[in-house]
This record gives C-alpha cells, sequence and structure tokens, in this order.
C-alpha cells in the first residue's frame, strides 16, 4: 500500500479521533523511520516518548520473539515470572516498594486515583480530593480525564468524575493553601509535558514532598512521558532527591509494546487487597518479556547518553535561540526539550517534516523534541541544520 491508499482507507474505515498526518510509517531502525512511499525521516517525536530505546531496538526485538515462541498470555490468576523480575528492576531502580501493571499510561492514572480514595477511606475519613496542576495531561479515561485540568480536552465530556481540584502549576503556596480536610493526593507531573514542556521549578516538588508527609497526604508524580530515563535519570523524581507515594509509567516501558505501571511506595503499599484492582492483559509474559529488555537497553548506557547529548542538544537550541527572535525559550530536562515560539509552532512543524524532520508541539506555541534516546551529537547537528532551512523559509 502506498501512503495514499493508507489515508483513503483510513479516512473510511476509522474514527476520526485524530487529526492524522498523510505518512504511514511502515519500517523504523534507530532514530529513523520510513513511510509507505520510501521516504525517510529523522524521528525526533519517537512515538510520543515511547521509542527511547531506539524503533526496533535489536534486544527488545529478540524478547519479543522468544517469548511470543513460548507463551503469550496466561492470565494474573497464575504467578508470572517476567512480571516479578520486572517489578523488581522497577522498585530498586526508583527505591520503590511494590508494582502494578495495566496497559497504558492513562490506565496507570486510573490506578493510582483509585489507590488513593480507598487510602483517604482507610487513612483520612474518606477524603477523596486529589489536588491537580492546571494544563496538566494524565490521559483520556474518565478518571484521567477528570485529573486533565485542560478545558479543550474536558469540555465535551462532562460531567466528570468529582474531586479534582485545580492549582497553578508551580506555585507551592496556592498549592498549600488549596489543601482541605477533604484532600487525600497531590498528583502532578515532574515535568509537563503535553502543557507545554514546563520543568518543575527549584524547591517546588521537595516543598511538596514535605508537605504531603505535615499533611498525611498522598503523593502521586506521573512519569508516564518523563520516566524510564527520557529526563537524564531513569525516573524523573530522581533529579530532586524525594520520593513520592505513587509513581505511574508507560510509553517508553515497552519501548514500542503497550505497558503501563504503577509503582508504590511504602505509604502506599498494603492499600489494594485481592479484588481491588486489575487488568487482563496488565503484565502478562509477551509485554512484560518486551518491558523487561527495553528497561535493561535504557540502564545499558542511555541514561548517561541521554544526559550528554541533551545537555549538548539544549545548548545548541539555546545558541539557535540567539539568532531567531521569534524563539522566546529554550527549556526542558535531558531529552525531552521544547522551544517556545512567539507565534503557533504548527508551521514550524510542518516545514520541518516536509524537509524529512519529525518533531511535535505542546501546546499552540511550543516545539516539542523527543528523540530515542540512542541519538547522537551528529543526529541533532542533523536535526539543528534542517532547522535552520525551515526558520530561514518562515522568517524571511
Ligand atoms: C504525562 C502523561 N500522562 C498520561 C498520559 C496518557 O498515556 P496513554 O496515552 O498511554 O494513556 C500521557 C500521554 O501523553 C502523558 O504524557
Amino acid at each position: 500500500m502506498t501512503n495514499e491508499q493508507v489515508v483513503a482507507l483510513a479516512d473510511k474505515y476509522i474514527l476520526h479521533t485524530y487529526g492524522r498526518l498523510p505518512i504511514a510509517p511502515v519500517k523504523g531502525e534507530g532514530c529513523y523511520l520510513w513511510d509507505a512511499d520510501g521516504n525517510r525521516y529523522l524521528d525526533f517525536i519517537g512515538g510520543i516518548a515511547v521509542t527511547s530505546q531506539g524503533h526496533c531496538h535489536p534486544k527488545v526485538v529478540d524478547a519479543i520473539k522468544k517469548q511470543a515462541e513460548k507463551l503469550l498470555h496466561c492470565s494474573n490468576l497464575f504467578q508470572i515470572p517476567n512480571q516479578a523480575l520486572l517489578a523488581e528492576k522497577l522498585c530498586v531502580a526508583g527505591g520503590l516498594k511494590k508494582a502494578f501493571f495495566c496497559n497504558s499510561g492513562a490506565e496507570a492514572n486510573e490506578g493510582a486515583i483509585k489507590l488513593a480514595r480507598k487510602w483517604g477511606k482507610e487513612n483520612k475519613n474518606g477524603a477523596f480530593e486529589i489536588i491537580v496542576a492546571k494544563d496538566s495531561f494524565h490521559g483520556r479515561t474518565i478518571g484521567a480525564l477528570s485529573a486533565t485540568a485542560q478545558r479543550k480536552y474536558q469540555e465535551a465530556f462532562e460531567p466528570l468524575v468529582p474531586g479534582f481540584k485545580v492549582v497553578p502549576y508551580g506555585d507551592l503556596e496556592a498549592l498549600k493553601n488549596s489543601v482541605s480536610a477533604q484532600t487525600v493526593a497531590i498528583m502532578l507531573e515532574p515535568l509537563q509535558g503535553e502543557g507545554g514542556v514546563h520543568p518543575a521549578p527549584q524547591g517546588y516538588l521537595e516543598g511538596i514532598a514535605k508537605l504531603v508527609l505535615d499533611e498525611n497526604l498522598l503523593f502521586i508524580l506521573d512519569e508516564v512521558q518523563t520516566g524510564i530515563g527520557r529526563t537524564g535519570k531513569m525516573f524523573a523524581f530522581q533529579h530532586y532527591g524525594i520520593k513520592p507515594d505513587i509513581v505511574t509509567l508507560a510509553k517508553a516501558l515497552g519501548s514500542g509494546f503497550p505497558i503501563g505501571a504503577m509503582l508504590t511506595g511504602e505509604r502506599a503499599s498494603n492499600t489494594f487487597v485481592p479484588g481491588d484492582h486489575a487488568s487482563t492483559f496488565g503484565g502478562n509474559p509477551l509485554a512484560t518479556a518486551a518491558a523487561l529488555a527495553s528497561v535493561e537497553v535504557i540502564e545499558d548506557g542511555l541514561i548517561d547518553n541521554c544526559t550528554n547529548v541533551g545537555n549538548y542538544f539544549k545548548e545548541q537550541l539555546e545558541n539557535f535561540a540567539q539568532k531567531w527572535p521569534v524563539i522566546k525559550n529554550v527549556r526542558g530536562l535531558g531529552l525531552l526539550l521544547g522551544v517556545e515560539l512567539a507565534v503557533p509552532a504548527g508551521e514550524y512543524v510542518a516545514a520541518a517534516r516536509e524537509k524529512g524532520l519529525l518533531i511535535l508541539t505542546a501546546g499552540e506555541k511550543v516545539l516539542r523534541f523527543l528523540p530515542p534516546l540512542t541519538i547522537s551529537k551528529d543526529d541533532v547537528d542533523t536535526c539543528l541544520r534542517i532547522l535552520e532551512e525551515v526558520f530561514e523559509s518562515l522568517q524571511s
């Protein structure tokens, strides 16, 4: 099939929930993608922070093939060796206690919301309210959507699940003032990705870690986008010397194989008991084989590479910004970087794509870069050369 044929068929039979590009990727290797017409792209979207290991990393592909020949699925009625090994790996890496596996970021967040509610019944006289941040993004299922404080996503689906209070991101005083007897948890991204690439300001997460102990609350960190090495640590919270009570993961955990996880610390590890929560596919033999290999690949040098190449990329973007007054700000951590423009970013993303570079937006005016953590400084230079052409063509 050609790109055009795929577009026609999809248009006819797939629900129109996405504004899709007329490109059908059919092959990926490292940081490159090829479409059905044979065009090659430098992929700095990485499936929106999923293919951190690079497309089709041989170790991940091999692990999936080998497991597929043995056992695809057996249900959580049974013991699953890969699941236990993956839980150990993630808990040890994060200094956390227990794991629950599911299939997506939204599902991991649903689990966190449910756990917090039960914890509130048992520990805080039925308190159920969760404080979330403006411009957050936690997923599209109805609970996760209710926690996603962006009107454009919520409006059409009201009434939402009650019990979410919204505060501005990064304002510790506002957060402190919003805590009431009903509050059970604070749920945030350590760096807001979809909301515009906003890293937590200095002292913010540290202040919350103290507040939750003072007020007897749970601290839920959504690391669906930031986790598994993306910011130059296995988990973004490790930049701040804190330990949340619940961490949610998905995206890069399976390098493209769908899997999500909720990790719990000491205070939240005994709340769920058999019957409270479940997921048919969650953590099945195939998904956890893919995830084990994916995490091993990240541990095998990619976190350092993310820091080194990410620092270089950010510096180069800052130099680039000196030349183009339309750039207002460069920000981010590791290889989750954003360039805020004074104008809408969509035209820039489209022009880059025409020249073989895939990047995306975050909010209306931010260019977002989420390349695989395998990229080299040469790949960054290639990206910047294309950006230079894009800015020249749109700014002249
Ligand atoms: C921070 C964050 N949380 C949750 C989600 C939802 O994840 P999923 O699409 O796997 O449900 C996303 C997706 O972009 C995300 O960035």
